[in-house]
């Protein structure tokens, strides 16, 4: 058996010149701890078996882990990814191989949270237009009374989804004293009770929201969940925004309910293309705001996904389960309980 516990992380955390994509990223923990060894592989999409044989765990950033990835040789016992979305890893694939798919939601629940809240504040303070006309001087200026924006207080604040990002907006959101309602037939009840949260149908979300935030995972079911049907049961007034995933929202829908300004605007971290096409509609109007799937790119939020990795694949090491296992079913299978009995001994508790 091998004395090492070897850790590979997927080539897209180093540039094409070899730096780090993330320098916040520390990896002195995992580097210095005792009997580990950490290796970048090769950048390949998706991530090859073979890269992988002769590993315990992987560090994974945004390539995809197929089922072709899984490597043969059934070392391999944990896939980190970095962030909360986890629609680039196959989880079947993972659970069959008794592999532990580990997220990191403690990393990602207050950056994505505080990009929510930025970009509510910004479009209903109609932000990025006023700082148009001022660069246009006087002119520009003077047409200030053109752009009022629009006060918070007592107006409707919904999400669609109130897991950890969700609820984490809610609870930032408290001082603005809007009114505060949810769509998600999962929900923790104890949460929305606590929150002050009305738990609504969704068809209620889409109608009653002024501010409509959309915080779901992409599954079958939530792709394109909104669409042209919802999108048009909301208020003129009202302001979408999707920090979750692009292909969530039908964009073409979208775009043509801004076009013709059915809605007030929409804030968008993500969309369905990534990086969208240099003709996309949606780059020419004005009543979106658009960020490149890094609004919540901070030196806290690498930081803490980093952490939270590094904390997990140690777990590992060590025999323990760790935080943040998406396939949960895996814990209960032999080859995992195996594995971790095995990493116990190796390593000790
Ligand atoms: N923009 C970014 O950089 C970024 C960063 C992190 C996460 N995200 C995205 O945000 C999403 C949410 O993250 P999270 O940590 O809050 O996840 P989470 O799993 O804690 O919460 C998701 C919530 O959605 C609910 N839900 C699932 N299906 C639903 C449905 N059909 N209708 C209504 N609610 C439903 C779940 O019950 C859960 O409460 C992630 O899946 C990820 O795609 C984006």
């Amino acid at each position: 058996m091998a004395d090492t516990f070897r850790v590979a992380l997927s080539g897209d955390f180093r540039k094409v010149d070899g730096s780090l994509t993330f320098p916040d990223f520390d990896l002195t923990p995992l580097r210095q701890a005792p009997g580990v060894e950490v290796e970048f592989i090769e950048a390949a999409n998706p991530l090859r078996a073979e890269q992988l044989e002769d590993f315990d765990a992987l560090i994974l950033l945004i390539h995809r882990f197929a089922p072709e990835s899984v490597p043969k040789s059934g070392r391999l016992g944990v896939v980190a990814r970095f962030g909360v979305g986890y629609d680039t890893v196959d989880v079947d694939a993972c659970t069959k191989a008794g592999i532990a798919l580990v997220i990191t939601p403690d990393g990602v629940r207050r950056p994505v949270a505080v990009s929510i809240i930025t970009l509510m504040l910004a479009l209903t303070g109609k932000l990025m237009v006023k700082d148009k006309i001022t660069r246009q001087g006087p002119d520009g200026f003077n047409t200030r009374v053109d752009y009022m924006g629009v006060g918070l207080v007592g107006r409707t604040l919904g999400s669609l989804g109130i897991g950890n990002i969700g609820a984490e907006m809610f609870r930032m959101a408290k001082p603005f004293d809007m009114k505060f309602i949810a769509c998600d037939p999962y929900a923790d009840k104890e949460v929305a009770k606590e929150l002050g949260i009305e738990l609504v149908s969704l068809e209620d979300l889409f109608k009653r929201a002024d501010v409509l935030s959309i915080s779901v995972p992409l599954s079958p079911e939530t792709h394109h969940i909104v669409n042209a049907e919802r999108i048009g049961l909301m208020k003129p007034t009202a302001y979408l925004i999707n920090t979750a995933r692009g292909p969530i929202v039908d964009q073409k829908a979208l775009t043509k309910a801004l076009q013709e300004k059915r809605i007030a605007g929409a804030g968008l971290d993500v969309l369905e293309k990534e990086p969208p096409d240099a003709d996309d509609s949606i780059l020419k109007l004005d009543n979106v705001i658009l960020a490149p799937h890094a609004l919540c790119w901070t030196d806290q939020c690498f930081a803490g996904n980093g952490a939270a990795d590094v904390k997990a694949v140690l777990e590992v090491q060590h025999g323990r389960v760790p935080r943040g296992v998406v396939n949960r079913p895996v814990l209960d299978s032999e080859i995992w309980k195996k594995r971790l009995e095995e990493n116990r001994k190796r390593f000790g508790d």
